[in-house]
């Protein structure tokens, strides 16, 4: 399958499919950090709660740096991985005290955040910034392993260089954001790791 076929395709339903949510609408790096920190290992529909309830207690990152950590961790009740909020907390303090409130604009310098790892520095450089770098998850892998028929495991350095490098090589250098917004959302509602809608798919053909 052509580069180009993939990621028309998958843009195209993801134009006729997406969710209305709230951190499509916005190139704020913050906004989006906090979407995708929430949304680690949890789904959109118990997450988007929480970021509503962030986004009115802390409009902006320095708001969230002021906070105290249990103030944080109140309002992070019952998404568990505390962790991930004890990070969202210092890497706040971390932008607005050596960052001067505004994030690092590439995915290099992103990775030096607290809890910012390969995953949320793609999100957030191609979503805010247009940076064109793949975004790299389990929705990912589990897609282009189905629709390129890959075996390599994931849990391998020889699985994450191989998907990582397709990832990059389909990606939309015209639209990074749109093409990794369509992945995401690709994987996440419709080629689910169970009950995938293979009747419907545009991929049915190749795949
Ligand atoms: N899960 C985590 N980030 C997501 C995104 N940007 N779109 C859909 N599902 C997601």
């Amino acid at each position: 399958m052509g580069k180009r076929y993939f990621s028309d395709k998958i843009v195209k339903w993801y134009l006729d499919n997406k969710r209305p949510l709230p951190w499509r609408d916005t190139t704020d790096p913050y906004l989006i950090w906090l979407s995708e920190v929430i949304l680690q290992q949890t789904r959109v529909a118990q997450g988007l709660p929480y970021y509503q309830q962030f986004v009115k207690t802390f409009p902006s990152v320095q708001h969230l740096a002021r906070a105290s950590e249990q103030q944080v961790l109140r309002l992070w009740q019952g998404l568990g991985y505390y962790t991930r909020a004890r990070n969202l907390h210092k890497c706040a303090q971390a932008v607005a005290e050596t960052h001067k409130g505004k994030f690092p604009g590439t995915y290099n310098d992103l990775q030096t955040l607290p809890g910012v790892g390969q995953y949320t520095a793609a999100a957030i450089a191609s979503f805010a910034f247009g940076e064109p770098v793949a975004v790299l998850d389990g929705n990912v892998f589990r897609i282009l392993a189905r629709i390129f028929g890959i075996d390599v495991p994931i849990n391998t350095p020889l699985g994450k260089q191989t998907f990582g490098e397709l990832a990059n090589e389909l990606l939309s250098k015209k639209d990074p954001a749109l093409h990794n917004q369509a992945v995401m959302e690709f994987g996440a509602t419709f080629c689910t790791p169970n009950n995938p809608q293979c009747e419907e798919c545009p991929f049915k053909k190749s795949c």
